[in-house]
């Protein structure tokens, strides 16, 4: 029997080293971290640092107007007032600082409103809402809405109650946002005795071309070259002025 000290288990030398490594791991990771992620002040400061160094990209709500009065002023008791103008154009900053390079897009696209306006059990109840499916398929939303007021189309309702027909068909064409009387000047007395005094109705082709021929100044309608096109003919023995669509194949 020898009397040599008691050896320790090999078992806790190990345990022991383990020990020891994790502790000087542990001590030398925190003496090599910087202070701000020690130290909660300095962490926020940190971080304020950090975003503000980030480039701005939204211009906000106010700047807008100073170039832009029409849409403003429309927009604002309409609607959209609620929707700032960078919701649909995209975040504009770089815009309002170069204004002629740099133009933001506008969503003219049919499938842009229905990320709001698309049937969904979700939104808030009297949210208004369409099926895009059958809602008057195919046309651009702002064939019929106008985006900074996008009332629903209306006629005045004195004609509706007797021509209620071409005031739905018209309500669904291209030809939405035209009053009935943009195209027919309609005596008061026309309502009252309404076949012994008539409203005019457009008598040329110069009338369409108002809008629609190549040099006109009206924004937004096609355009074709009323010497060519459709020759001879008048416009509305072509195109049914209510609804006058267009076949593209
Ligand atoms: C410093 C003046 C200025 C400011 C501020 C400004 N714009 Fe403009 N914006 C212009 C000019 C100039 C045009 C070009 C007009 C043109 O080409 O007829 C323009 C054009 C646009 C267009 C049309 C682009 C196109 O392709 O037709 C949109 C959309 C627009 N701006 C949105 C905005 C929005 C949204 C804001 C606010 C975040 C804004 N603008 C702020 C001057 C400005
Ligand atoms: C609901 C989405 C929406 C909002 C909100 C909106 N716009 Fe527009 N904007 C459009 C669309 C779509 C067009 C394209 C209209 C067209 O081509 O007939 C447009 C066109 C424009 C144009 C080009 C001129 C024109 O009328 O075609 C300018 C400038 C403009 N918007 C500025 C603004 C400003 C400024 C605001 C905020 C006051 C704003 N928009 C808010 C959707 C929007
Ligand atoms: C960011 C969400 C948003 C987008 C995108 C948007 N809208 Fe709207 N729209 C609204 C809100 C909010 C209202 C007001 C709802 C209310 O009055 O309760 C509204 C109202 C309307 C209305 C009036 C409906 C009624 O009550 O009679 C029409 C029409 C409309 N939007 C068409 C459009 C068109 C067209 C576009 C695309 C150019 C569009 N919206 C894009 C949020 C949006
Ligand atoms: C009280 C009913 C009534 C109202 C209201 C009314 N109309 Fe009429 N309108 C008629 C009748 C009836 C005719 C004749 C139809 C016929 O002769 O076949 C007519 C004919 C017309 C014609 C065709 C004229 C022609 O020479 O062929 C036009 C265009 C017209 N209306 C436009 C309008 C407009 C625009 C309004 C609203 C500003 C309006 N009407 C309001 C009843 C009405
Ligand atoms: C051809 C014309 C036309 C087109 C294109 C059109 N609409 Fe409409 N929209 C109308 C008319 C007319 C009404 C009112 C009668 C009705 O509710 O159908 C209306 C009503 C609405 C309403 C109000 C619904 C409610 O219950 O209050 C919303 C929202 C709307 N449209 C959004 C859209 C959107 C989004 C698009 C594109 C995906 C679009 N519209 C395309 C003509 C049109
Ligand atoms: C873009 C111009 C335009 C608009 C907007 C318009 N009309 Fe017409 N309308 C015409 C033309 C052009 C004719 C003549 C068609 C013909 O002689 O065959 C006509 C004919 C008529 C007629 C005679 C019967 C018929 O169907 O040919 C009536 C009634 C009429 N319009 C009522 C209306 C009413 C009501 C509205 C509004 C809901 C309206 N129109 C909007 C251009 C228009
Ligand atoms: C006050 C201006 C105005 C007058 C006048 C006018 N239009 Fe239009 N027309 C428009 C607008 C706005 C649109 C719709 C453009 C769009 O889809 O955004 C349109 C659309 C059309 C289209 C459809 C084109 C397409 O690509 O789908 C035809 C066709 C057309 N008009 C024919 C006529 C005829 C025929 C007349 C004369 C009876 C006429 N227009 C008078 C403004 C006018
Ligand atoms: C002989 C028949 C005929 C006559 C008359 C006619 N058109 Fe057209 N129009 C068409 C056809 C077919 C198309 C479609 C093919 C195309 O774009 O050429 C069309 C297309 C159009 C378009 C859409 C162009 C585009 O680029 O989206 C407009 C706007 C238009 N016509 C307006 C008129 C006007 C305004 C008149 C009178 C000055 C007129 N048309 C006379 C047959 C006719």
């Amino acid at each position: 029997m020898s009397n040599t000290p008691r050896k320790l288990p090999d078992a806790a030398i190990r345990l022991g080293v383990v020990v020891i490594v994790i502790v000087t791991a542990v001590v030398v990771v925190v003496s090599l971290l910087p202070a701000s992620i020690k130290d909660r002040k300095l962490q926020r400061a940190a971080a304020i640092e950090r975003e503000q160094a980030h480039e701005l990209q939204y211009a906000g709500a106010v700047v807008c107007a100073d170039c832009h009065e029409a849409e403003v002023n429309l927009k604002k008791d309409g609607y959209h007032r609620n929707v700032s103008c960078e919701t649909c154009h995209g975040a504009a900053k770089g815009h309002t600082e170069n204004p002629v390079d740099i133009k933001p897009p506008a969503p003219r696209d049919r499938q842009f409103c229905p990320t709001c306006h698309a049937y969904n059990q979700s939104r808030p109840k009297g949210f208004p809402q369409i099926n895009p499916v059958t809602h008057n398929p195919v046309k651009p939303c702002i064939t019929c809405h106008r985006p900074h007021d996008p009332k629903p189309p209306t006629v005045p309702g004195e004609c509706t109650a007797c021509h209620a027909g071409i005031e739905r068909t018209k309500s669904v064409s291209p030809h939405a946002l035209l009053e009935c009387t943009t195209c027919h000047v309609t005596p008061e007395q026309h309502k009252v005795t309404p076949r012994t005094v008539k409203p005019t109705k457009p008598s040329a082709r110069e009338f369409c071309a108002q809008c629609h021929g190549k040099d006109s100044k009206v924004d937004g309608p096609p355009k074709i070259d009323v010497a060519t096109h459709g020759e001879k003919y008048l416009c509305w023995q072509c195109h049914y002025p209510h609804m006058p669509e267009v076949s593209r194949e």
